[in-house]
Order: C-alpha cells, then structure tokens, then sequence
C-alpha cells in the first residue's frame, strides 16, 4: 500500500497499533451501511465529475471508525490526504499554510475539529466556501489584504461532538455522518477479519463473544482479540474458543454485556451514592473523578444507547436494566 499520509503526532501513535487491522477501502469497512451507501453515490459523482468531494463531517464516539473512513475518502477517491488535529493548529498563519500545501482535489483530515480556535476556524470559512483565503498585508493604515486561491480540496472533519461545532463551520460542511454503534454480527465479522490478518485461528463462538463484550466499538473488539489471543497462545492450545475468550474478558473485567470497570463505576456510584438519581452530569464526573466531557463523549453513549442510564432534564437516571445487571434492588 502506498501511504501517503503526512503524519502528525496522532497518526503515528495510532499507526503503530491499528494500520495492520484498519481497512483500506469501503469494501472491508464493515457496517454503518446507510453512510457507506450515501457516501459511494457522493464519491462516484465526484469522481465522474472530475471534482472534490464535498466537505464531509464525521461525528460519533471514539474508536468507531472514523480516521479509518477518512483515509478510505482519500483512497477511493485517489487522492492524497493530510492529517492534524483542531488542537495541533495554533496560529491562523497555520492554516493558511497547510491549506496553500494542498494538491488538487486533495483530503485534509482535521481530527478533533472542535478544539479547533475561532481565528484558526474563521480561516476555514472562505477556504471552505470559495477555495481562498485572505492575507493581511502591512500594518497600520496601509494594511490591505489579497486573496490567494486554493486548490479545490475536501475538508474531512472528525469529532466526538457535534455540539461543541461551531454553526457557521457546521454549516459549511455538505455531508455530515454520524457514525452509530456496530452490532454483534457485525463486530464479528471484523473480529473475524481482523484474526485472518493476524493469523489467529478462532472459532465462531469466540468470535462472536469478543464481539458482543466490545461495547459496539470496533476499536475495542481489535483490542480484545489481541489480549485474547496472548492468552490463547500461553494458556491454551493457540485457538480463539468460546471459553478462552469468556474466560480472558472476564479476567479483563469486561463483563457479558460489554460493561468495563469505569462503566460499572458509573453506574454503580448513580444508584449507591446517588439513589439512582437523577444526578447532574457534572457532580456525577467530580464523584468519580474524571471530566464531564469525557464521561459525555466516552461512556455515556453507549450506557443510554443501551438502556442503563436515561438522560432527564434533572440529570441521569439509572434505569431498571441497571438495577437488574448489578442484581440491586431500586431504593424506595
Ligand atoms: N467499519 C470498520 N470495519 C472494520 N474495522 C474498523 C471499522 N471501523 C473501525 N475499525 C477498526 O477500529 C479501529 C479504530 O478506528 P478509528 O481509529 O478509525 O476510530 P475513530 O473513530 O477515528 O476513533 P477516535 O475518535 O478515537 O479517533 C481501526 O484501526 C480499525 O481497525
Ligand atoms: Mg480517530
């Protein structure tokens, strides 16, 4: 494969783990259907045309999927693709700078777009509606500004958080996708896939107990078939079964629904500390100790999307499914 990829901190930290198991083009990128489907007509337009892809938003919780789609927008489109972070970009001299960089019909991928400052953001605007940007030349009253084209590119933007976008820079994206949890069926299948290119032989009953333990997150479910096959390799015979895979997530403290420790805490400190709630977002982060942000982006979603926590005006409710998992009885 040729790469492409002008690295930043970010990709090489991920490079290391995840290149080897992150699909290379919308055929091997399992799931999230509805946006594979829109996105192909949009990229088979643009390709017919000869013309950037529009402007794509990706939002969704971490690990499921989206630098990998990114890259994917680049490679199918032939195209070369720039990767950096909103928080990596400080000066809007910056910006200017890695946007003139750009080839035609290029990708640049800007990872957290969110943290994004507002005079780093505001360069985007007119980068993004009219492919230029406007330099301030000299000082005082004879400053005057010109405007420098760019090549067409596409702006991919990624962020856990639609919300915390601005709406002038929302706006200015032609497509947004919201990626959604994965199923079991299908994070077998890329445990599955994923085992193939390690070379790890798993039976179908493993495959689909790592799969339904991985709380919907492709990320997760790669990450417990490497521990699971450690453990398969040093304490059994090298085969991925049912029970090696049970017994290691269990070791791993994650539990038959895909719960780890910190969504047990959770939970837990909602319906021991707090009567079930409802409990603020920000006094439930302080009592377990991390940030409200990360409890938003990180755990929660996967807790509401799978009914142990309802989010109410007043705060967070552990739900009876919550009670019922941890074999707790609801106080009076
Ligand atoms: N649809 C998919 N099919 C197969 N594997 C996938 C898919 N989506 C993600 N993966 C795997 O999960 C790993 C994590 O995906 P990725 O890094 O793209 O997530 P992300 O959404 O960018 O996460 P973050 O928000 O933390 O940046 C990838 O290395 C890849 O192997
Ligand atoms: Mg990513």
């Amino acid at each position: 494969m040729n790469k492409r990829v002008i690295s930043t901190e970010l990709d090489h930290r991920e490079a290391a783990n995840e290149n080897v198991l992150r699909p290379q083009s919308l055929k091997e990128y399992i799931g999230q259907q509805k946006v594979k489907e829109s996105l192909k007509v949009y990229l088979d337009a643009a390709k017919k045309r000869n013309e950037a892809l529009d402007h794509v938003l990706l939002y969704g919780p971490p690990g499921l999927g989206k630098t990998t789609l990114a890259n994917i927008i680049a490679s199918e489109m032939g195209v070369q693709i720039k990767i950096t972070t909103g928080p990596a970009i400080e000066k809007p001299g910056d910006m200017a700078a890695i946007l003139n960089g750009l080839s035609e019909n290029d990708v640049l991928f800007i990872d957290e777009i969110h943290r994004l400052n507002r005079q780093v953001e505001e360069v985007l605007y007119t980068a993004m509606e009219d492919f230029a940007i406007d330099v301030v030349l000299g000082k005082g009253p004879t400053a005057h500004s010109i405007r420098l084209d760019l090549p067409h590119f596409t702006l991919v933007g990624a962020t856990t958080r639609a919300g915390l976008l601005s709406a002038p820079l929302r706006d200015r994206f032609g497509v947004v996708f919201h990626l959604e949890f994965y199923t079991p069926e299908e994070l077998k299948t890329i445990v599955v896939n994923s085992a193939n290119k390690i070379n790890v032989e798993i039976e179908e009953e493993g495959a689909f107990e790592l799969a339904r333990r991985s709380r919907g997150t492709p990320r997760l479910a790669n990450r417990w078939l490497k521990r699971v096959r450690d453990f398969a390799e040093i304490k059994y015979d090298g085969i991925i079964t049912k029970e090696v895979a049970q017994n290691t997530l269990d070791i791993l403290d994650v539990d038959a629904m895909g719960l780890d420790r910190y969504d047990k805490e959770i939970l837990l400190m909602i319906m021991d500390k707090f009567a079930g709630g409802p409990v603020g977002i920000d006094t439930l982060a302080a009592a377990i100790g991390e940030e409200s942000g990360t409890i938003e982006d990180v755990y929660e979603p996967y807790l509401v999307k799978n009914g142990f926590i309802h989010r109410t005006p007043k705060g967070r409710v552990a739900t009876d499914l919550a009670y019922e998992h941890f074999h707790r009885v609801r106080p009076q």
